[in-house]
């Protein structure tokens, strides 16, 4: 569908503000414009994350029938075996950020990862593409909130930082993040396959 922009507008399917202001800055670096589309699209219980996407998107899709995107997010602590891991949004509404860290009291391996799956899908495709990106990092001991960030934020430091994603700003967030990195992925190959120049 060409929306008289030549393509340069990608229209993320989420309800998460957060989310969409994080992706806006990531398509800036690729001079892409974002459209947000409040769809709330079907989620599927799965380990895998690209799965979940998949299904997001297709039903998005269904819903607007315009190229759009999806985006998934895990959080994957290693003590924990990988909890919550794709049930991170389940966790995070019923024991939340305070309940995690009580789940992780006297652990002294704090090591943990968020991953991101972006899954694309438009009319010419056969299935949607996902395009992945992970952050390594750690469980802080306590609630680290600054005036940033959502979700689990406040209690996730990546490697060789001493902020939590909540103590830094989006640009800042953006250098390293899970979901900036597979947005990245998705950017590049967009712009490849759509010929964008
Ligand atoms: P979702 O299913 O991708 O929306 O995310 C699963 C859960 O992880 C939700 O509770 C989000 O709040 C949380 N989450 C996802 N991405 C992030 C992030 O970048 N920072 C902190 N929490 C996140």
């Amino acid at each position: 569908m060409n929306f008289q922009t030549g393509g340069r507008v990608v229209f993320f399917a989420t309800n998460n503000l957060n989310k969409f202001r994080e992706a806006c800055m990531v398509m800036r670096e690729f001079n892409l414009a974002m459209g947000m589309l409040r769809i709330k699209s079907l989620e599927i219980q799965s380990e895998n994350l690209e799965e979940i996407a998949k299904f997001s998107v297709l039903n998005a899709f269904e819903k607007c029938c315009i190229p759009i995107i999806v985006e998934d997010a895990g959080l994957f602590i290693e003590a924990l075996n990988g909890f919550p891991g794709p049930y991170a949004s389940y966790v995070y509404r019923t024991i939340g950020n305070e309940g995690l860290l009580k789940l992780m009291e006297n652990v002294k391996l704090r090591k943990a990862n968020f991953r991101s799956v972006v899954a694309y899908f438009s009319a010419e495709l056969a299935a949607p593409i996902c395009f992945k990106g992970e952050v390594a990092g750690e469980i802080t001991e306590e609630v680290r909130a600054g005036s940033s960030g959502f979700g689990f934020d406040p209690i996730f430091r990546p490697e060789r930082s001493d902020k939590t994603f909540a103590e830094m700003d989006i640009k800042e967030k953006n250098m390293c993040s899970h979901r900036a990195k597979a947005l990245r992925e998705f950017a590049k190959w967009y712009i490849a396959h759509k010929r964008i120049v």
